[in-house]
């Protein structure tokens, strides 16, 4: 390892989960990232018994309301293996995909600190549309068919072999900006010649060209420890900016779960065609993932394919599922960071109620976002929720700081309830700098109104 390590706390300390008793003794947790979902991630966790104190890095201001906000350079490894080892955090939560593309989590886990989120090397499932590519062909995996090219000659006579629209994507990490969909063969050439020209840094240095798929999206969500794997539950979010799914890609405008379209018997096809052989593949190939697997899928005609997969929760798809876990999810997130700590697991508990989260957004965003715009926020009852996403706190008054700011989320009997809830929710926001989509949950308020009648 590049870092000088300190030996972990003697064995005399207390060890979470491994007590001779077989019971847990609450963990000193630190948990990074500043999005809604490590806010969503932080409300969470600082519930559970199992967690003394939370820490988080960055944070934002609705993080501090649950956690000790620390100021920590994450990708100095070495500063936050110190933290941990000064302050006896026993669990490192990692929300977003960058510090685990990065290696945080592997070298956390060369320092022996107990980390929820895939090494480095696994973390390719979501660094790499390759490598999962390759993952998808070699485990017979159903996806899209594909080509992968390293040079722009290359993807433009490969072009040749597909139909429009063409789906092009930048190989590595792109902000959720690397996929072009194509409706003519120019404008697929104009996307390599901008991919390998350097529109897109490194993450266009070689793309993927893959056949276009027809159907509803959903989010589906699984833990493993590397070996074992458990489903976590669907959601499905709204990538368009614009209302009827108009407009450029954005994080996700609102999110809501479950996503009933994914019925139990297609959730089953998914874990057992797509999940299980991807996490079996991984650990035979020496990079066991261990976290949270996101796959975005594609309900096609022939069944379920995967679009891509995350390394972390969903952003705002987070969101809903904490809103609906009645599962612990420090002792959750633990069993994962532990080799095989999955084993014999119980189902992960979700509520039979639906959360539905409204995004909002400040002005500009997903180009530029105006940054600074006042807040004010209103009182919430027990069935909603405002997480903070780009929020900042100047001299004790609320304002935008990004380009998602606010997650306004509600829990119903349905998801027309909970769409009611969330915009009563949002209408009582002031946010004059902000915008939100007035439609989240759309598609299964509309299935909802046909099966009332
Ligand atoms: P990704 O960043 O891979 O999630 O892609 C962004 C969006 O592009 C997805 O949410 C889909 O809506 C769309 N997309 C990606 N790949 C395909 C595909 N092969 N066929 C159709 N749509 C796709
Ligand atoms: N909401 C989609 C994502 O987190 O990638």
């Amino acid at each position: 390892s590049a870092f000088a390590l300190s030996p972990r706390r003697s064995s005399a300390n207390r060890r979470p989960g491994s007590s001779s008793k077989g019971e847990f003794s609450a963990m000193n947790i630190l948990l990074i990232g500043s999005g809604g979902r490590e806010h969503a991630l932080a409300w969470k966790l600082a519930q559970s018994p199992l967690c003394d104190t939370l820490y988080a890095t960055p944070g934002n201001p609705g993080i501090a309301q649950a956690a000790t906000l620390i100021p920590l350079d994450v990708s100095d490894h070495g500063a936050v293996i110190t933290f941990c080892d000064e302050n006896d955090v026993d669990l490192v939560v990692i929300g977003p995909e960058g510090p685990l593309v990065d290696g945080l989590a592997s070298s956390l886990r060369i320092a022996e600190i107990a980390v929820f989120g895939p090494d480095r090397e696994a973390a390719q499932l979501e660094g790499s549309k390759a490598f999962t590519k390759e993952v998808c062909r070699s485990a017979a995996i159903p996806t899209a068919a594909y080509e992968h090219y390293d040079t722009k000659a290359a993807a433009l006579a490969g072009l040749a072999g597909f139909t429009a629209p063409y789906v092009i994507k930048a190989d590595g990490l792109a902000a959720g900006k690397g996929v072009i969909i194509a409706e003519t063969q120019a404008e697929a050439e104009a996307a390599i010649e901008d991919m390998f020209g350097g529109g897109f840094g490194d993450a266009g240095a070689s793309v993927v060209i893959e056949e276009f798929m027809t159907g509803e999206e959903v989010s589906f969500f699984a833990i493993s420890d590397g070996t074992n794997v458990i489903p976590f539950g669907s959601a499905q979010d709204h990538k368009r900016v614009g209302e009827g799914d108009t407009g450029p890609n954005t994080g996700g405008m609102g999110a809501y779960s479950p996503a009933r379209v994914l019925t139990p018997e297609l959730e089953a096809r998914v874990m057992k065609e797509i999940i299980e052989p991807t996490v079996a593949h991984m650990a035979q190939k020496e990079m066991p993932y261990q976290g949270v697997l996101f796959a975005g899928l594609m309900l096609t005609e022939t069944g379920p394919k995967l679009i891509e997969y995350n390394c972390r929760f969903g952003d705002p798809e987070c969101q809903v599922l904490m809103t609906r876990l009645d599962s612990d999810l420090v002792s959750l997130l633990h069993a994962a960071s532990q080799e095989n700590g999955l084993a014999g697991a119980a189902p992960v508990k979700l509520s039979d109620d639906t959360a539905l989260t409204v995004v909002m957004a400040a002005n500009g965003y997903p180009g530029t976002p105006e940054k600074g715009g006042a807040i004010s926020l209103p009182a919430t009852d027990g069935a909603t929720k405002i997480f903070h996403a780009g929020t900042a706190d100047q001299g004790g008054a609320l304002v935008a700081n990004g380009g998602r700011v606010l997650t306004v989320t509600a829990r119903g009997k349905s998801v027309t309830e909970a769409q009611v809830r969330a915009y009563a929710c949002v209408d009582a926001v002031a946010f004059p700098s902000g915008f939100c989509r007035r439609d989240i949950g759309w598609r299964e308020v509309a299935r909802e109104q046909a099966e009332r009648r």
